[in-house]
């Protein structure tokens, strides 16, 4: 698979999101898991995902299991600054006495000796970023981790952080039906340099054209409380998607694939993150790398997803406030 360069970091164009391996969407199935993983990097998958959060450590401790062999292979970049407690309850810690401790935690679980790219996953507003950075540029002194990253961070915070250390990614929510990064977040990564991860870039499967039934989603599931997900929403957003599928069939592709091509005709240093736990949807994924869209292409595809048309905000409100947005 071709590559692109996150700040100076390389990485296949498409990676693999780990998330629901762990959480998030339906069951696990760690067999097919560990199939899919294997898979990833026989395809040329060179940058996996995952965070100390996704499964209260069991994404990691899978990826450390399933992989150590492999280590040489990928680049791996994880997250910190979620805090999850058992009864459900979650909050933010970017606190730099936490920064050391965080990422000896993962590197165990991992079990490895480096993270190549190490994001705070969510601004502690309690915590000035300056110092959350200066902690985790630390680490990359102490040859612990290459390379930095943020998460769901506002252009401001991006570039008070970036000037204590090289940013060298941000990773947000970005896809076809969530187009928020392109008003400030985008033009800043491009300004510095930065590269830029979208996650969720299927749209949590919406955007694949396999989600039929928004009333009967599974306890745990996620999208059960997300707006876009449920009820009315549902259905009007499930009525661009048929318009996305109609589109994808008459160039013999899928849904998925346009979508992720989509995002790649964006520009260089940008690099999706597919999440799945099976093997093919893998596949059917990766195949996004290999399409060009031309320029009234993608402009017909914005149109058609252009936020006035989709129904519901992407969060409830309480995770929406812990968003930190221009
Ligand atoms: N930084 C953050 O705050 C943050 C937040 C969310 C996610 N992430 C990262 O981004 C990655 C991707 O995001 P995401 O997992 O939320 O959303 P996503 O990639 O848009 O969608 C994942 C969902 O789509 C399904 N799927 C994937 N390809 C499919 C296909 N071709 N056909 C049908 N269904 C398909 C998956 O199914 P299965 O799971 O059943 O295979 C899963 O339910 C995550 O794994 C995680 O690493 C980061």
């Amino acid at each position: 698979m071709r590559s692109t360069r996150l700040g100076s970091l390389e990485v296949s164009v498409i990676g693999l999101g780990c998330m629901s391996m762990s959480q998030s969407y339906g069951p696990a199935d760690p067999a097919e898991s560990e199939r899919t993983l294997h898979r990833a990097l026989d395809l040329g998958v060179t940058f996996l995902d995952t965070a100390n959060a996704y499964g209260l450590g069991h994404n990691e401790e899978l990826l450390g299991r399933v992989l150590a062999g492999r280590r040489h292979e990928f680049r791996l970049a994880t997250k910190f600054g979620i805090v999850k407690f058992p009864d459900g309850r979650r909050g933010v810690d970017g606190h730099p006495d936490q920064v050391a401790a965080r990422c000896e935690e993962s590197l165990a679980r991992l079990r490895t000796d480096y993270i190549d790219l190490y994001y705070l996953h969510r601004l502690d507003p309690k915590v000035p970023i300056e110092d959350t950075v200066g902690a985790m540029a630390r680490l990359v002194e102490a040859g612990k981790v290459r390379h930095l990253g943020l998460s769901e961070i506002s252009s401001k915070t991006l570039r008070r952080a970036h000037a204590v250390h090289p940013i060298t990614a941000v990773q947000s929510e970005y896809s076809l039906w969530t187009r928020d990064p392109e008003a400030h977040v985008l033009p800043a990564c491009l300004e510095l340099g930065v590269g830029f991860v979208p996650f969720s870039p299927v749209g949590r499967a919406m955007l694949t054209g396999r989600l039929n039934d928004g009333g009967a989603w599974p306890k745990h599931d996620l999208r059960a409380d997300m707006p876009r997900f449920v009820g009315e929403n549902f259905t009007r957003n499930r009525a661009l998607v048929a318009e996305l599928e109609a589109f994808a069939a008459a160039r013999g592709h899928t849904a998925a694939q346009i979508a992720l091509a989509w995002l790649l005709a964006k520009g260089e240093g940008i690099a999706p993150i597919p999440g799945t736990k099976r093997v093919s949807y893998l596949e059917e994924d990766l195949g996004g790398a290999d399409i060009a869209l031309g320029a009234d292409e993608v402009a017909r595809l914005d149109a058609l997803f252009a936020p006035a048309n989709i129904a519901g905000e992407r969060y409830p409100p309480a995770l929406q406030a812990s968003i930190d947005s221009d």
